[in-house]
This record gives C-alpha cells, sequence and structure tokens, in this order.
C-alpha cells in the first residue's frame, strides 16, 4: 500500500519535537499528505484504540493520549506502513534500533513519541479517523 497513518503523541508533541520527528520522517521519503494538531478527549482516545480494550494498559494508553495536544498526519511511500513501522522502532524504546523515532524521543513503552498503523486495513480506517477524503491531498 502506498499509505499509513501516524501520531506525533502527547509526550512528543509537549516536549517540543514534532518538527524534529517530522524531519525524520520525511527524510526516509515520506510525503505529508494530511494533518492536523487535535487534542483527544479520553473517550475518543479510547474508541481510536478500541482493539487494545482488554489489554491491561488500556486504561493508562487512553489518560496518556488524551493528556495534551497530538499532530495527526497521513503520509504516502511505497511500502507505506511496513516501511514506517521500521522508522518508528520497538514500541519499547529500550528495545528500538538506532536511527529509529522511537529511539530517539520515545521516553517509555507507554509514552513512546509516534504511532504507526499495522496494515493497509487500519491505515485507511485511522486516517478516517481524523480526515474526510477531501482534506487528504494529492
Ligand atoms: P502504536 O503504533 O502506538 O500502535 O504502537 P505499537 O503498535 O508499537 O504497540 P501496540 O499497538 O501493541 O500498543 C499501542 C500503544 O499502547 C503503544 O504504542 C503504547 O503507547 C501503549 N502500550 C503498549 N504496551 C504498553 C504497556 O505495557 N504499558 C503502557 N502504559 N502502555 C503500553
Ligand atoms: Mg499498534
Amino acid at each position: 500500500g502506498k499509505r499509513t497513518f501516524t501520531m506525533i503523541k502527547p509526550d512528543a508533541f509537549g516536549a517540543g519535537n514534532t518538527g524534529a520527528i517530522i524531519k525524520m520522517i520525511e527524510e526516509a521519503g515520506f510525503k505529508l499528505v494530511a494533518g492536523k494538531i487535535t487534542h483527544l478527549t479520553k473517550e475518543l482516545a479510547g474508541k481510536f484504540y478500541e482493539v487494545h480494550k482488554e489489554r491491561p494498559f488500556y486504561g493508562e494508553l487512553c489518560d496518556f493520549m488524551s493528556s495534551g495536544p497530538i499532530m495527526a498526519i497521513v503520509l504516502e511511500k511505497d511500502n507505506a506502513v511496513e516501511d514506517f513501522r521500521k522508522l518508528i522502532g520497538a514500541t519499547n524504546p529500550a528495545e528500538a534500533a538506532e536511527g529509529t523515532i522511537r529511539k530517539a524521543y520515545a521516553k517509555s513503552v507507554g509514552e513512546n513519541a509516534v504511532h504507526g498503523s499495522d496494515s493497509d486495513e487500519n491505515a485507511a480506517i485511522e486516517s478516517s479517523f481524523f480526515f474526510s477524503k477531501f482534506e487528504e491531498i494529492a
């Protein structure tokens, strides 16, 4: 697939790392096709992460994702989902490879700087959570 979806999470947005992270994303060959800054309510965060609702960290995740502004972005590149997951690195920054976004900016397994869709299907679902077709250019 050619598109994926990412969020700059509240930890990275609040720390002023949005620009540096977008620079890493662009240098890795991704084009930005839609973007917005917003602040999720706990209810909306819960809806976005509904697939994780049975996991023990679900409450913490929803509290964290609604704790401050985020930036939602749709990205375009060949093999977008897989290549972006590689660029962000492991969920736990202690296990993230050198040169990845999480290695550089994540604080912990929960506060890990960025989201990346895990399939083409979820990329489309997650993009439409934030954007209309008309907001996705190119
Ligand atoms: P995303 O790109 O954000 O979906 O991360 P991921 O695919 O690498 O991880 P996963 O989908 O398994 O988990 C979603 C998010 O839940 C993670 O990115 C973390 O923010 C959070 N999370 C995962 N495991 C834990 C945990 O053990 N504790 C806490 N507090 N949060 C966790
Ligand atoms: Mg995930």
